[in-house]
């Protein structure tokens, strides 16, 4: 690491909301077909709210009324979906033998969830017997249900579990690859994880440039055929730039059309995060179906803005917009960018903020000279100069992102030579 001294810090879990919490643990659900049956609109209501999460695009999810005695008498005529999520307020003898006779015309491979009232072990044990995957205890909320669905169909040991962070400008201009660029590498340094950058800008993308590297432009192959790509190939498709640093560059020619499909870059952004724990997509500043999609299924959203009208615009509507979209999730992320540029008016961080209704993750101040600099050098800041200010706010978004907290280790104190060892074991997830 450049600069300071990364046995200096020490990298803890932050201290998280249930919000936050809860949409670490459910992850993106595949495609499976998941019929519930619910006595009380409340549990109803709850289910259909997870419906409409964006982990459950892929599922095919239908709801009705009527409890475990419908659920029998709709499988006596018609075959069983992947999951089957019952909710029953019956006494522990009529619910265990409601469920004997739902077993009866289950199809093997259909798994169960029970939503029971009683915090019962007794009741619990003879659900497990019965091979009840799960017994969650009204009243529940949407990540509660999406968790317990979502460690039923994903395997933490084969299944994507990376992250995705996608970085998009409220203007054209504003910096955000530069900032993208920047908080992704010091991810990878910070928290000695692996990440990669996928360039989704593909005609004008500076990710290249900006690593001081001449790469191979893979995005563009990946995206083409979407359903080729394995662990070989993207290998073969990356760009190392460090040790934990790699990244999938735009092609950058003009003779191609780009016109990307949202699937396909599902599909690519899938199979990167099934290979690294963090994604970093850096988006251009156009609105297509596809930007959004990226935009809708992210871990996290970060919108640069520069501090006038027009930014403040834009990013207020991308950030309502997804807000309304992704009620179960932690709002996007807003860093100003350029502030104090000499003799250009501006609208303060307070006013900003105000109009947005969020409070900005980090606001970086204009800086040519470093960030010129830096540019020109395929550098990024902290290598640059590890004392710039922005260096602290790439720190600050790339911390917050990833929900980790920096404490400072007192050098004096008996537990600073322990750092390095206390480090790699709080870092691991
Ligand atoms: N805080 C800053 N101070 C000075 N220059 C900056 C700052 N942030 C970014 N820049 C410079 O602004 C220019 C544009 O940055 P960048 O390409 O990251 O913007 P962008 O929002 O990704 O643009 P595009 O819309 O083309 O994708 C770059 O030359 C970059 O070095
Ligand atoms: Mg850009």
């Amino acid at each position: 690491m450049v600069g300071r001294e990364l046995a200096e810090f020490d990298f803890e879990p932050q201290g998280m909301s249930e919000t936050e919490g809860g949409s670490e643990r459910a992850r993106p659900i595949p495609r499976i077909s998941i019929q519930c049956f619910c006595e009380g609109a409340e549990v109803a209501e709850v289910l259909q709210f997870a419906a409409e999460d964006r982990r459950l695009t892929k599922a095919h999810v239908s709801i009705h009324m009527g409890g475990i005695t419908a659920a029998v008498a709709h499988y006596q005529e018609s075959p069983t979906p992947n999951l089957i999520v019952v909710e029953s307020r019956l006494p522990r003898q009529d619910l265990v033998g409601e469920l004997d006779r739902l077993a009866e015309c289950c199809d093997a491979g259909t798994k169960v969830i029970v939503i029971g009232q009683t915090n019962d072990v007794l009741l619990y044990r003879e659900l497990l017997k019965r091979g009840v995957s799960e017994y969650l205890i009204a009243p529940i909320s949407p990540l509660q249900i999406m968790e317990g669905i979502s460690n039923l169909y994903n395997d933490p040991d084969s299944d994507p579990v990376g992250h995705v962070y996608s970085f998009i400008g409220a203007k054209g201009g504003v910096g955000s690859s530069t900032i993208c660029h920047n908080v992704a590498w010091t991810l990878s340094e910070a928290l000695t994880s692996n990440v990669i950058i996928a360039d989704l800008d593909l005609a004008f993308g500076t990710t290249g440039l900006d690593f001081n590297q001449d790469p191979v432009q893979g995005i563009a192959e990946a995206l083409a055929s979407p359903e080729r790509l394995d662990e070989v190939l993207l290998d073969r498709l990356l760009t190392k730039c460090s040790e934990h640093l790699s990244i999938f560059a735009a092609p950058v020619v003009l003779d191609r059309d780009y016109d990307l499909s949202a699937d396909s870059c599902d599909m690519v952004l899938d199979i990167a995060r099934q290979n690294v724990p963090y994604v970093v997509v850096d988006l251009p500043h156009t609105w297509t179906a596809w930007t959004k999609r990226i935009l809708v299924q992210s871990d996290e959203v970060v919108i640069t803005a520069a501090p006038d009208l027009a930014n403040l615009r834009n990013a207020k509507n991308i950030i309502d917009l997804l807000k309304s979209i992704r009620k179960n999730d932690t709002a996007p992320h807003l860093v100003i960018n350029t502030m104090q540029m000499p003799k250009r008016p501006e609208i303060s961080i307070k006013e900003f903020e105000q109009a947005i209704g969020i409070k900005a993750l980090a606001t970086i101040d204009f800086d040519s000279e470093t960030f010129g600099q830096a540019a020109n050098n395929g550098q990024m800041i902290e290598e640059l100069n590890a004392k710039a200010k922005a260096t602290a706010g790439f720190r600050e978004i790339a911390l917050a992102l990833a929900h980790r907290r920096e404490v400072r280790v007192d050098k004096k104190s008996p537990l600073a030579s322990l750092a390095p060892f206390l480090e790699k074991i709080k870092i691991k997830r």
